[in-house]
């Protein structure tokens, strides 16, 4: 049994643990062999495939990025030339079954190869904003959300030292998991996040109020995030776009200079951006992520193709890959207003 494995879409930390994972367990006990594609599904449409064995899974754990590079490359833009050449392609290097480990796209594109063409496809879910709904958590989340937090705390020291606003954006295009969890841990006094448009004579408020109380006030913005009657973010679902999704930094900087103008307090803009996407998993996305892999090569070993690993509770469970292209889980209004209470 020969298995190929990619990873498309935005990189995250754990990928490699995932790879890991499926080699070892699909070596060790399945016997299998496994095959690399390069660069998301531009691998499967041009047959440009790697080593995938023991040897080249070593040291990978604790390693940011993928081994097998990314890309946003939609099997699908070329229509049925697409198909056509993945599936000559994966006869070529004589692949039994592909696991793909992406977010939305990624996964619905597998989706589809299986249920319209029978490509025996198996998903991992990934992506740093932990919006996807058919699972509880997705590696590379957890990391994300310390990272933004540790930043977070070290602005603290800082703002206060010379008593000025400082407005720290952070990812979450449609969603705002990782402002809302690292806006909470870190002690933010102002959290905003796409979910919920934000008035920005309150923010003022909450700024000015805050430093009533002698201390700097810290702005947690996710990069989605807009105020109310503002221009809604631009659509991005679509990832096929090999130019990859509108960047969208500039919140943050247009919230600072706006804070400035109306408070006339000085005020500073940070973007994590992808600091928040590279380096080393936190052990929480290596545990994860290692057992997502397990479980993808288990699926795999059990012919459950079409299916694609979720976290449920502690559990791994097996969902439709089709569930990959559900409607964003966003965060909940009554959890951003339980937060609320911290604003100010
Ligand atoms: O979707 C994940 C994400 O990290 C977003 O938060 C961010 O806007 C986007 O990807 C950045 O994309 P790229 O890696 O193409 O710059």
């Amino acid at each position: 049994m020969r298995v190929g494995v990619l990873t498309g879409g935005g990189d995250c930390p754990g990928i490699n643990a995932v790879i890991r994972g499926i080699v070892r367990k699909g070596v060790q006990e399945y016997g299998y062999e496994l095959v690399g594609f390069r660069d998301g599904w531009r691998g499967p449409l041009e047959g440009d495939v790697t080593r995938l064995d023991i040897p080249a899974v070593r040291g990978t754990l604790p390693r940011g990025g993928t081994i097998l590079g990314s890309s946003r490359t939609d099997p699908f833009q070329h229509g049925e030339t697409g198909v056509r050449r993945i599936r000559e392609n994966l006869a070529k290097h004589e692949i039994d079954a592909l696991i793909t480990i992406g977010g939305r796209n990624t996964l619905g594109a597998a989706a589809r190869l299986h249920e319209e063409y029978g490509v025996p496809c198996v998903g991992v879910p990934k992506t740093v904003e932990n919006d996807l709904p058919a699972t509880d958590h997705t590696f590379g989340f957890d990391t994300a959300v310390n990272i933004a937090t540790e930043a977070i705390d070290r602005l603290h020291t800082t703002a206060e030292s010379h008593m000025r606003v400082l407005v720290v954006e952070v990812m979450g295009r449609h969603t705002g998991w990782v402002a809302i969890r690292s806006g909470l841990a870190g002690g933010a006094n102002v959290i905003l996040i796409p979910e919920r448009p934000f008035d920005l004579d309150q923010v003022c408020a909450w700024v000015t109020s805050r430093f009533k109380a002698s201390y700097a006030p810290i702005v947690v913005v996710a990069e989605g995030a807009a105020p109310v009657g503002g221009d809604p973010m631009p659509g991005d679902d679509d990832e096929s776009d090999p130019s990859g999704p509108v960047p969208l930094s500039g919140i943050g900087e247009w919230l600072a200079r706006e804070i400035e103008r109306r408070t006339g307090k000085e005020a500073r803009t940070t973007v994590l951006g992808h600091v928040q996407r590279g380096g080393t998993p936190s052990a929480f996305d290596r545990w994860l992520a290692t057992r997502c892999g397990l479980h993808a090569i288990d699926c795999v070993h059990d012919g459950a193709y079409g299916q694609m690993v979720a976290l449920r509770g502690t559990e791994l469970v097996r969902v439709p890959l089709a569930e990959a292209k559900a409607p964003l889980k966003t965060v909940d209004p009554a959890l951003y207003d339980e937060v609320s209470v911290f604003f100010g």
